[in-house]
């Protein structure tokens, strides 16, 4: 097995050592610059062309994958404190220079959309390839801070006949046939109708009502016809369940959670986090003055990492957007009135030019919430929260699990949720139910936070959208 180049870097030179990548440019027949996708870093290869057949130099071109074996030695040039001197290098994968030409791989500045075209190549950017190491970073992170809390992470299922979010925006799962008229639910795949989960929490209410603190991580699926920059038709979800908890323990909860993942970015993700730092702020550049943040992608993470989240209720927010600036000049697109959902040109108000730090708005009213949301005592609210952050808004959704089974089937009722789909969820509340809480997290959210990419495209590898599914 060759070495890595992440771990080349970091070697004393050696009398001999292998590598594989791919080449990201061959320049006066001497020198390559080798990616093998560990790190942004590219190791220089330094080859004397008299030593190698001419096919071996013809064939170092851009994109090609090659093996190359040498001692590592102190680099005379100054990117790099060290290089191999090749001494033997296998093509293994050759590269069409003139075909190269169409790919986004040919090393010049290509356009977010362009790279998105080639979905299937754009990972071999240094972009892309920041963005993903730091993805999976992510992931692993989420799984450490549970797992090193008690938490047991529970696979929930991902075809399901309820709809938590009670939103309508699901997509079927059906193998009866196209076109049919009438469609006969009984003659179904299981015997009903079923779609994709827009979330595991109702599943992962069930676990923490058996393990204490529970939670699930995976895709979830939403046919909201939303072309934003914001939303995805196919997510990541991740949702922590806590039993003998309440709305504040929630809340806590979250936000220690995410200033966890933001410290553990900052301190694994160091020099991917440096060129997308670098690179905003260049983007920024070509902005007008008013357009460009404040602060640098690291300074957002550091501020919000050591700030407490402020903390208001719902009707608090839309006191303060009602006599806010932009209301009284008439600027908001949608009205303030007590009982409406608040826009993100609302939160983004609040976050960015109010409080000037992540905001907590509990205490939505029941109206505008999901059923399963806890009754508060003045018969209007819920125990909801939204963690909104700056530059993206919305980042958590969660409440408090209305733990009472009359309340909770009487919101059944009213929100037309017939009793047979979720007998199951209901009968929790009659053996031993206790107060509990959880929340989401668009994990894409959190990755637009952590990388700095304002397009929840360029956070997911492979993203799909209204009329986009690819690859
Ligand atoms: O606020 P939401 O809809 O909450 C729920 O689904 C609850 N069942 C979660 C829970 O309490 N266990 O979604 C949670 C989060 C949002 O705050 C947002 O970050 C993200 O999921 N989200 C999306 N991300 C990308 N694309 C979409 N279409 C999203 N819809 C929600
Ligand atoms: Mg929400």
């Amino acid at each position: 097995m060759s070495n890595r180049i992440v771990d080349v870097i970091k070697m004393e030179p050696a009398k001999k050592i292998e590598v594989s990548g791919w080449v990201r440019s061959f320049r006066a027949n001497k020198f390559i610059s080798l990616n093998d996708g560990s790190c942004m870093a590219s190791l220089q290869v330094v080859i004397d062309p008299d030593n190698f057949d001419i096919e071996t130099i013809n064939g170092l071109n851009t994109g090609a994958s090659i093996w190359v074996s040498g001692p590592l030695v102190e680099s005379l040039g100054g990117g790099q404190k060290t290089e191999i001197s090749a001494n033997e290098i296998r093509i293994i994968g050759n590269s069409n220079p003139e075909e190269l030409q169409k790919t986004i791989l040919q090393p010049k500045k290509h356009s977010l959309e362009k790279l998105r075209e080639q979905g299937h190549l754009r990972m071999r950017t240094n972009l892309f390839g920041a963005v993903f190491r730091i993805r999976h970073h992510m992931s692993f992170a989420i799984h450490k801070y549970f797992n090193d809390k008690g938490f047991f992470y529970i696979h929930t299922p991902i075809i399901t006949g309820t709809d938590a979010e009670g939103a309508g925006e699901t997509f079927r799962v059906t193998t009866l046939p196209l076109g049919k008229k009438e469609v006969d639910n009984s003659q179904d795949f299981f015997g009903k109708p079923t779609h994709l989960t827009v979330s595991g929490q109702l599943e992962a209410e069930l676990a923490a009502l058996a393990l204490g603190k529970a939670y699930t991580f995976g895709p979830t699926f939403r046919a909201e016809n939303s072309n934003t920059t914001r939303h995805l038709a196919e997510f990541w979800m991740v949702e922590p369940e806590i039993a003998f908890a309440d709305i504040n323990d929630d809340i806590d909860l979250g936000e220690d959670f995410l200033k966890y993942l933001i410290n553990y970015a900052l301190d694994k993700c160091q020099e991917d986090l440096k060129f997308l730092n670098e690179r905003a702020l260049k983007e920024e550049e070509q902005l007008p003055k008013e357009k460009r943040n404040e602060l640098s992608l690291i300074e957002r993470m550091k501020m919000v990492s050591s700030n407490k989240f402020e903390r208001i209720s719902y009707t608090e927010a839309i006191n303060i957007l009602e006599r806010s600036k932009p209301n009284k000049k008439k600027k908001f697109k949608y009205p303030i009135e007590w009982g409406v959902d608040l826009q993100s040109e609302h939160e983004k108000f609040l976050v960015e030019k109010h409080f000037k730090k992540p905001v907590v708005i509990v205490d939505y009213p029941a109206s505008i919430k999901a059923f399963y949301m806890r009754e508060n005592d003045d018969g209007k609210t819920v125990a909801a929260m939204d963690i909104l952050f700056p530059g993206i808004g919305e980042i958590i959704g969660g409440s408090q699990r209305e733990e009472r089974y009359e309340v909770l089937q009487k919101k059944c009722k009213e929100f037309k949720i017939p009793e047979d789909a979720i007998w199951w969820y209901l009968e929790t509340r009659k053996f031993g139910s206790v107060p509990h809480a959880g929340f989401g997290l668009g994990f894409e959210r959190l990755m637009m936070f952590v990388t700095g990419m304002t397009n929840i495209r360029d956070v997911i590898p492979f993203p799909r959208t209204p009329n986009n599914a690819e690859f």
